[in-house]
C-alpha cells in the first residue's frame, strides 16, 4: 500500500505490508511495546498472531508476534521482549517513531472467541509476554458480550514486568468502547521473585485453591468456565493438565471446546 513511498534500504518483499511505527514505550530493560499504522485491508480476530520483520536485509527475519491491539483499533500494537542476540528483537528494541516494520498479510491463531463454546466466565492465564494476545481480547467488546466475567491472570518474576497489563486494565475504565464493560474484568496479577500482595505461580494457586478464594469465585467448572492459556512451553505444559483436571477440554478453530492454548512467541 504505502510501501512505494517508504525510504527503506532493501526492497519490500512481496506479500508483506510495510507500516510505520507510531509509538514506542519501554517498560523494563527487557520489555517494550510498539504500535504501527494499520493497512485498511488487514483484518484479524482479537487474539491472533502475525509474522513481523524489519526491512534491514535482503531476506528479512520474520517472527510470530501476537497482536496486542483489538480488531477495532486503527493501529496495530505489539508487546515484545528484548533479547540481546535475538535475530529480530535485537533490532526491534531500537525502533523509533517513523521507522518501517514489515508485517505478513495473513494473521492466524487459536486464542480466539470462536474456538471456545459460550460460557459464563473466561479465564485468561498468561506469564510474561504471554499477556499480549489478552491485551487484544480484553479490549474487544465481543468478549464482554460472550462472557459475564473475565479474569486475566498474569504472573511475572518482578513488578516492572506487570506494568503493561496493570496500566492497560486501568485504562479500560476510561475507554469509550470498553468502559461500560470494565467492571466485568478482574486482573489477578502475581509475582514469583519479588514481594507483592499476591505471590506464586498460577498453577500452584489453582492447586491450592487460593486463586479462587482470593477472587471469591467457585473453582473452575466445565459447565460455566472457559480458559485461554499463553506462556512458555513449560507454563503451557503445566497449565493444560491443571485445566483438564477441572474437566475442561482443549478446543480449536474448527472444534470449539472449553479451553485453548497458544505458546508465547519470542521468549
Ligand atoms: P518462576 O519465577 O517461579 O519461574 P519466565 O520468564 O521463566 O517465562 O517466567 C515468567 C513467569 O512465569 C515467572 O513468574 C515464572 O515463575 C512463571 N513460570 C515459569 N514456568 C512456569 C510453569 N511451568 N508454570 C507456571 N508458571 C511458570
Amino acid at each position: 500500500e504505502i510501501s512505494a513511498t517508504l525510504d527503506t534500504p532493501f526492497p519490500i518483499p512481496a506479500g508483506v505490508y510495510a507500516q510505520t511505527v507510531t509509538q514506542v514505550e519501554h517498560y523494563t530493560d527487557s520489555l517494550f511495546r510498539f504500535r504501527i499504522t494499520r493497512p485498511d485491508s488487514f483484518r484479524f480476530r482479537s487474539g491472533e498472531f502475525v509474522m513481523i520483520g524489519l526491512p534491514n536485509a535482503e531476506k528479512p527475519v520474520f517472527r510470530a508476534y501476537s497482536i496486542a491491539s483489538p480488531s477495532w483499533d486503527d493501529e496495530v500494537e505489539f508487546y515484545s521482549i528484548k533479547v540481546p542476540d535475538g535475530p529480530l528483537t535485537e533490532h526491534l528494541q531500537k525502533l523509533q517513531v517513523g521507522d518501517t516494520v514489515l508485517m505478513r498479510r495473513k494473521p492466524t491463531g487459536t486464542l480466539v472467541n470462536d474456538a471456545l463454546l459460550p460460557g459464563k466466565r473466561l479465564w485468561m492465564f498468561a506469564t510474561g509476554t504471554g499477556v499480549a494476545p489478552f491485551a487484544s481480547i480484553i479490549r474487544d467488546p465481543e468478549t464482554y458480550e460472550k462472557f459475564d466475567d473475565l479474569i486475566l491472570c498474569h504472573t511475572c518474576r518482578t513488578a516492572g514486568e506487570l506494568t503493561y497489563s496493570r496500566e492497560l486494565v486501568e485504562s479500560l475504565k476510561a475507554n469509550p468502547l470498553i468502559g461500560e464493560f470494565a467492571q466485568q474484568l478482574t486482573l489477578y496479577d502475581t509475582l514469583t521473585r519479588e514481594d507483592w500482595p499476591r505471590m506464586g505461580r498460577q498453577t500452584d494457586l489453582m492447586a491450592s485453591g487460593k486463586i479462587f478464594t482470593d477472587l471469591g469465585v467457585p473453582p473452575i467448572n466445565p459447565e460455566t468456565d472457559r480458559g485461554m492459556i499463553c506462556g512458555s512451553m513449560e507454563m503451557l505444559a503445566d497449565t493444560k493438565p491443571a485445566l483438564e483436571g477441572f474437566g475442561l477440554e482443549e478446543g480449536a478453530n474448527n472444534r470449539p471446546a472449553t479451553f485453548v492454548v497458544e505458546k508465547a512467541f519470542v521468549s
